[in-house]
């Protein structure tokens, strides 16, 4: 048996220590917002936070997120400032690859509140958007950046 959190609520998962997280996150535990791209770490589809830290979980054992705090797209609440400012931005398109944008834009901004367009790109450069929606993105965390959330760990 492995506990962790997701989302802050404790969770039990009886599965082999290797299982890649993201499976455990989409099978286990029914979350499906975080997406499958290619499983092997290159696309950042598959991006969600390990204690406040950008991690992809498709190449992330399950094992290793024993006693520790994992947070999906479906933690991230709709009055946050990333969320609103993709809104407002219109930032998806197809939408596959957003909750891993998503979830690395937040990590971001909650290291370096004030990034400036060269410290976007070094921490988004590894999410890859098929659909080159890049130019929204920095916009959108430009605009989230004025915008702290109020409360919460996030
Ligand atoms: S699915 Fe994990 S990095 Fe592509
Ligand atoms: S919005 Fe289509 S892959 Fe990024």
């Amino acid at each position: 048996m492995i506990e962790f959190t997701v989302n802050g609520k404790p969770q039990r998962v009886d599965v082999a220590p290797e299982t890649p997280l993201l499976w455990v996150i989409r099978e286990q535990l029914g979350l499906t917002g975080t997406k499958f791209g290619c499983g092997k770490a290159l696309c950042g589809a598959c991006t969600v936070h390990l204690d406040g830290r950008a991690i992809r979980s498709c190449v992330t054992p399950v094992s290793a997120v024993a006693g520790k705090a994992v947070v999906t797209i479906e933690g991230i609440p709709d009055s946050h400032p990333v969320k609103e400012a993709w809104i407002a931005e219109d930032v998806p398109q197809c939408g596959w690859c957003q909750p891993g944008q998503i979830m690395a834009a937040t990590a971001l901004l909650a290291a370096n509140p004030q990034p400036d367009d060269t410290a976007i790109d070094d921490a988004m450069s590894g999410i890859i958007c098929r659909c080159g929606t890049y130019q929204r993105i920095r916009k959108a965390i430009h605009r989230a950046a004025g915008k702290r959330p109020s409360g919460g760990a996030l």
